[in-house]
């Protein structure tokens, strides 16, 4: 299961009885947070709390959606200031919510360019509402699908320097993309287009967890866009030709962290970032 604030957070599900209901699960940043500052989340609810929220391990919903968020930032904070990174291609962008990356880069370089591709048109129109770049950065939304790499590419060419470090960031995305859609052939072609010195930042769920299984079963089978689950391995072989920044592909709370997070044996995503050379 893949639940991350801000992006699609109504599943439907069955509740204790067997019935199908529809929940909601929110993440919410710490009160008091204003937009444009660092946040650290720390509360999520589940609204009408039902099998698959009882189901998803551990911390469950909240841990999860909090280490997916946090990995984003760690990886995108550490790119823009340690190594210099000024351009973002974030793929399957999701609903806007705090700490966005270019909010993450653009806090530590205002020039930093970023492009947003979606393929859900909802997600664009409050993407084009509320991402919305420093005055000496840019921010660029692309209505695409991640199985089209070469339209990507040709839309990010418009308004990011292609003889430039790029880095770009799969988060919860390749999920939706089947085996038999050859999603490591898609990360190849992206990877392709980018010089020497760019970088690739992905996280995605894996089936370690046999009670996240479980309750992505619950999803997929709700009509939602699918979400496949892959082995650590298939994970780690996006990465291949490309050098492992440490500590390599990992579970994700375990990628530099920076607070021991609750209940992290339970969580199920595996990501690192990787350098072209
Ligand atoms: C699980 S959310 C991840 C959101 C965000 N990247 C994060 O980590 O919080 C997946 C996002 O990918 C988008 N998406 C799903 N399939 C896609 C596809 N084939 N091409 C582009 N975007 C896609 C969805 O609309 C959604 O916004």
């Amino acid at each position: 299961m893949f639940l991350t604030p801000g992006t699609k957070n109504s599943v439907t599900a069955a509740d204790g009885s067997g019935r199908a209901v529809v929940i909601t699960v929110m993440m919410l940043p710490r009160a008091g947070a204003q937009r444009g500052q660092e946040v650290r989340w720390t509360k999520i609810e589940c609204h009408r709390s039902t099998t698959l929220c009882r189901t998803l391990p551990g911390s469950g919903t909240t841990g999860s959606a909090r280490a997916y968020r946090e990995f984003l930032t760690r990886t995108v904070r550490y790119l823009t200031k340690d190594v210099g990174i000024r351009q973002f291609i974030d793929i399957g962008t999701g609903l806007p919510t705090a700490d966005n990356t270019h909010e993450i880069a653009q806090r530590i370089a205002p020039t930093s360019r970023i492009v947003y591709v979606d393929n859900d048109p909802i997600v664009l129109a409050h993407a084009r509402a509320l991402l919305t770049s420093v005055p000496q950065g840019v921010t660029d939304y692309v209505d695409a699908d991640v199985r089209d790499p070469d339209n990507i590419i040709q839309a990010a060419a418009k308004v990011l320097d292609f003889s430039r470090p790029i880095a770009i960031i799969l988060s919860g995305v390749l999920g939706h993309v089947a085996d038999d859609e050859d999603p490591h052939s898609i990360v190849r072609r992206l990877l392709d287009s980018l010089p020497a010195g760019s970088y690739l930042i992905l996280q995605d769920g894996t089936t370690l967890n046999q009670a996240s299984a479980e309750a992505l079963r619950f999803y997929n089978r709700s009509g939602a866009v699918p979400y496949h689950l892959r082995q650590p391995e298939a994970i780690t072989r996006f990465f291949d030709g490309l050098d492992l920044l440490k500590p390599g592909i990992v579970p994700i709370q375990s990628w530099r962290p920076e607070t021991v997070p609750a209940d992290a044996g339970d969580l199920n995503g595996f990501g690192g970032v990787g350098q072209k050379i």
